[in-house]
């Protein structure tokens, strides 16, 4: 199983992009939906919860772990790689290597929540890449209650994009990281708005690809996995929100299975 975890349904958008790259994979998710949102949380919080959702999906059976969430990816995304001995992969990395890949002037734009931002973990990892590069980073701390609240095509959001969005069309940035599980839901309003020559990456897409390599470079290991597309998406409550937004991301009908895991 691949086990996939989340503040919430957010990260469903990289549990879609794995199921779209790899379709025969079986998946196991957990959203933590009780105590979303980590945006706004402390460090020893997020890395807290993100431990108790690794032991779930491992005790589930999980043989590989993606942090979706790049909130808890960017505070404890090392922590958890250090301290499990199963693959732990996060949105972060695989966002960057195509940031940097792609962008052709070095000005690279990362948009996240405030404690995503506020880790320096994309600029510290693109700079790593390309130490002439320029990083310049917004968080966006409206846009995941408007994707929640279905608010995807109002003119409100559209507003309150283009405030976020303005600083780094300013700065000239030719490639954007959506640094955040919820933005691909508006990617729609993005892109027009930061015009064609900006490349946008939706880091749920880069991790899957990054899955698909990882698994094709060790093939024992994928082996191992099983196979079947069989699917269980666990969330710690079920709310009309997260119902709404699971059903979204997805198009279709989710059956969303409550676990209690901070016991
Ligand atoms: N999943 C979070 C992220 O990708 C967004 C929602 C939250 O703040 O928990 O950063």
């Amino acid at each position: 199983m691949i086990g996939i975890f989340d503040s919430g349904v957010g990260g469903m958008t990289v549990a879609r992009a794995v199921e779209e790259v790899l379709p025969e994979r079986s998946i196991i998710y957990f959203g933590d939906v009780a105590r979303t949102p980590y945006g706004s949380k402390s460090p020893s919080t997020i890395s807290q919860y993100a431990r108790q959702n690794c032991d779930f999906l491992l005790a589930k059976g999980a043989k590989l772990i993606i942090v979706a969430c790049n909130t808890a990816a960017s505070v404890a995304g090392h922590l958890l790689q250090q301290e499990y001995d199963v693959p732990i992969m996060e949105v972060i990395s695989p966002a960057v290597a195509q940031a940097v890949k792609s962008s052709v002037s070095g000005r690279i734009g990362v948009i996240g929540t405030r404690a995503t931002i506020s880790s320096n973990i994309y600029e510290q990892e693109i700079c790593t890449l390309n130490p002439s590069a320029r990083v310049f980073s917004q968080s966006c701390p409206l846009l995941v209650p408007l994707v929640e609240e279905g608010w995807l095509a109002k003119r409100e959001t559209k507003m309150i994009l283009r405030r976020y969005l303005h600083p780094l069309r300013s700065h000239g940035v030719d490639t954007l990281v959506l640094g955040c599980t919820h933005y691909p839901l508006l990617s729609h309003m993005i892109k027009p708005r930061m015009g064609r020559r900006v490349k946008v990456i939706d880091s749920s897409l880069a991790v899957a690809h990054a899955l698909k390599k990882f698994l094709t470079d060790n093939p024992s290991f994928a082996e191992g996995l099983a196979l079947g597309g069989e699917r269980h998406y666990y969330v710690s409550d079920i709310t009309e929100a997260a119902q709404s937004t699971a059903s979204r991301v997805f198009g279709r009908e989710m059956n969303l299975e409550l676990v209690r895991i901070d016991t």
